[in-house]
């Protein structure tokens, strides 16, 4: 299975630091945002991995990892403009097999999920989300499960029905190319993945996993803030 790391974006949440850089170089305590994300690939045994990241940032990025991670082999795309999670998801078409991994740049996941991903290639659904109990749902995307269904996706919920956020990590086929071109533009102006996740639901063709372990959304102050304090407190000595 091969990967994809999504570095785009505008990363508004963290003005004034992204208004000359890109979010995923921000540190987390001593390391660059990204190292994250390519780590949670890297150790669930995904080493083909594509970046996709702004024109402005992308030569940064071979520059970085490259130096950084042999062990890994990076492709490296642009996302012209930041017209959202599904559009940047578009442009892995090419770069991929029939079933793969996107992980959000700004997100911190430290479960292993090798056997989930042997899981999803071995079954019959087309898409499967990772949703984490929280205690702010309102700032994610939300999940209603029943009877071991996801039934319902919202984005960011004004008063939401759960605590069960998802989170951004994504195992798709190669069918989610004939989807998103299909979705329309939220108000926002973006392409939504939780839009392109919900016509998964449409076609019962929705899986879902759990995850209990550490997980940071570092895409805010305070979320860099207390990922940053978690590391350097759990860093072995
Ligand atoms: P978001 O946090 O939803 O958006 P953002 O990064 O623009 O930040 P803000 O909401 O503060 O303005 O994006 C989640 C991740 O997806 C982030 O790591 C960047 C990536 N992304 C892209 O690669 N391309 C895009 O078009 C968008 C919207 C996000």
């Amino acid at each position: 299975m091969k990967g994809v790391v999504l570095a785009g974006g505008r990363g508004t949440r963290l003005r004034p630091m992204t208004e000359i850089m890109n979010k995923h170089v921000l540190p987390v305590y001593d390391e660059p945002m990204i190292f994250y994300p390519v780590r949670t690939l890297l150790e669930n045994g995904i080493s083909e991995i594509l970046v996709i990241s702004a024109p402005e940032y992308i030569g940064g990025y071979i520059q970085l990892l490259e130096e950084r991670f042999e062990d890994a082999e990076f492709s490296y795309k642009v996302q012209d403009e930041p017209a959202g999670i599904a559009h940047a998801i578009q442009l892995a078409e090419g770069f991929v097999d029939d079933t793969f991994a996107v992980v959000l740049g700004d997100n911190i996941v430290m479960d292993d999920i090798s056997e989930n991903i042997s899981a999803f290639a071995d079954s019959d659904e087309d898409c499967m989300i990772f949703l984490k109990q929280v205690s702010d749902p309102s700032r994610y995307g939300v999940a209603e499960v029943e009877d071991d269904r996801v039934v319902e996706l919202k984005e960011k919920p004004d008063s939401p029905e759960t605590n069960t956020a998802v989170i951004g990590l994504y195992l798709y086929t190669s069918d989610v190319f004939d989807r998103i071109p299909e979705l329309t533009k939220s108000d926002r102006g973006e392409l939504e993945v939780t839009d392109l996740n919900r016509t998964y639901i449409e076609d019962d063709s929705l899986g879902y996993s759990e995850l209990t372990g550490q997980w940071f959304d570092v895409g805010t102050p305070d979320g860099l803030l207390k990922a940053s304090n978690f590391v350097a407190e759990n860093r072995d000595a």
